[in-house]
């Protein structure tokens, strides 16, 4: 008996989840799954809901789908819960993208201006959830995919006082797919050690009778003969200076070229606004069309439109990590853990994201060591950088906060900050109760 909550029940990717959950059945006995949301995500939780209790009945799997408004009631006894909320929806993505791009700085879901507020407005109800599950069940794990996933995964760790929790991204998962086929290999014969936080990790890659395939696979994927494919939906593609990510030694995430290719970022986001306006405002309608089937009484498999999502493959680690620790499968993912030294440049406590064993107990990290100096210094800026805005959630802190926008490369320190910082806080005051 396997009760799974899921909070953000209503969400598009629901079916996603759901997909994997039933692919998995045999392994993974589960006899309820919990959709939860709030008042303003009703009618969406109705619809996709519904679509999920067709594609559970249309696989003859035994498993009750329950929709509900109380979050409290769900977690009684729960054994997983797994959060996908977006604190403010769509609306305040669309702000958090346009508010720094209007001051000509990167606007973006989770880096930059945009991403530190998300922080802001998650933190604070995830750690209400936590706070509801120690006293409703104090053994369930809690698997978070919400953005900033790896601040979410700090926070929880540091303030929460709860251990048990893991954040997952699809990036690694889908980096090991889209790369295995880039060198003309299958996933199962690489081995893939990733390192760094969430949306800023680096990876090396290894044959099963241990030749480093890193260097190749820079060449395939950054060199001449690129075919400029991307691994993720929402980064157009992966072309940086070959010269500086050769260098480098160790291959970068998508989400580096915010940090790497600053200029043409920029320039692409400016463009792709002057045209279709923002990511978030292109995710709106995906959002829209794909409600729309999902009200087709005989839909019951996930449509292909989802793929159109940064987030495709994400069931994939949603679902395995929730098998590999049922069942102690030890299956190797990347998700983000408590450090406990794997990485030497990070502190003890710090959530970051690696390579890990998954067992029944959690997961174990592969002990990872320390950078070199060009690694170094982005990853521990952005550490302290996530730190900062943290503690600025906990606290409400403006000059916290001011700090944080100081330390982030991807914002223009100065008046700029700060005046950037102010619209923010003004525009999603509803969603920020502490400041
Ligand atoms: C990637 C990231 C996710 C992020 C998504 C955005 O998959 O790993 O963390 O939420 O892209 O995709 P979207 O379609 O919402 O722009
Ligand atoms: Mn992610
Ligand atoms: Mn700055």
């Amino acid at each position: 008996k396997l009760k799974i909550v899921t909070i953000g029940g209503g969400s598009s990717y629901t079916p996603e989840l759901i997909e994997g959950f039933i692919n998995r059945h045999k392994e993974l006995p589960i006899s309820e799954i919990w959709l939860v949301d709030i008042l303003e995500g009703k009618e969406k939780l109705e619809i996709v809901g519904a679509m999920a209790k067709r594609m559970v009945k249309a696989a003859g799997i035994n498993c009750s789908i329950h929709l509900t408004l109380d979050r409290k009631e769900a977690l009684k006894g729960a054994d997983f819960v797994t959060t996908q909320l977006r604190v403010g929806l769509l609306d305040a993505r669309i702000l958090d993208e346009r508010i720094p791009l209007s001051h000509g700085m990167i606007g973006q879901e989770t880096n930059g201006a945009g991403g530190i507020f998300k922080a802001l407005r998650t933190i604070p109800v995830i750690l209400d959830i936590v706070a509801d599950m120690k006293a409703l069940c104090p053994e369930a794990w809690l698997i978070n995919f919400t953005n900033p996933a790896g601040m979410v995964t700090e926070a929880v760790l540091q303030y929460g006082d709860w251990d048990k929790v893991i954040g997952l991204c699809n990036i690694p998962v889908n980096a090991v797919f889209e790369e295995a086929d880039m060198l003309g290999r299958k996933p199962q014969e690489l081995f893939f050690k990733f390192a760094g936080i969430n949306h800023l990790h680096w990876h090396t890659v290894v044959d099963q009778k241990g030749n480093d395939l890193t260097k190749e696979l820079i060449d395939v994927q950054f060199g001449k003969e690129s075919d400029g494919r991307s691994i993720v939906a929402n980064i157009s593609n992966n072309s940086y200076l070959y010269k500086q990510v050769e260098n480098l030694q160790m291959v970068p995430c998508p989400y580096h070229r915010y940090y790497y290719m600053t200029d043409a970022m920029l320039d692409e986001e400016l463009a792709g606004f002057n045209k279709n306006g923002t990511r978030a405002e292109k995710v709106k309608q995906i959002e829209t069309e794909l409600f729309e089937l999902y009200k087709d009484p005989t839909l019951d498999y996930k449509p292909q439109q989802l793929a159109e999502r940064g987030g495709a493959r994400y069931s994939d680690a949603a679902c395995e990590i929730i098998n590999a620790i049922y069942n102690d499968k030890r299956t190797i993912m990347t998700v983000s853990t408590r450090n406990n030294g794997t990485i030497t440049d990070l502190p003890p406590e710090s959530a970051v994201e690696v390579t890990c064993l998954i067992t029944g107990d959690g997961p174990l990290p592969f002990n990872f060591g320390s950078f070199q100096p060009q690694i170094r210094g982005l990853l521990q800026l952005m550490k302290a950088m996530e730190e900062l805005t943290i503690k600025a959630a906990i606290t409400g802190d403006r000059g916290t906060l001011l700090q944080a926008f100081t330390a982030n490369p991807l914002i223009t320190s100065g008046n700029s900050a700060e005046l950037v910082m102010e619209e923010l806080l003004a525009a999603h005051k509803p969603y920020l109760p502490k400041f």
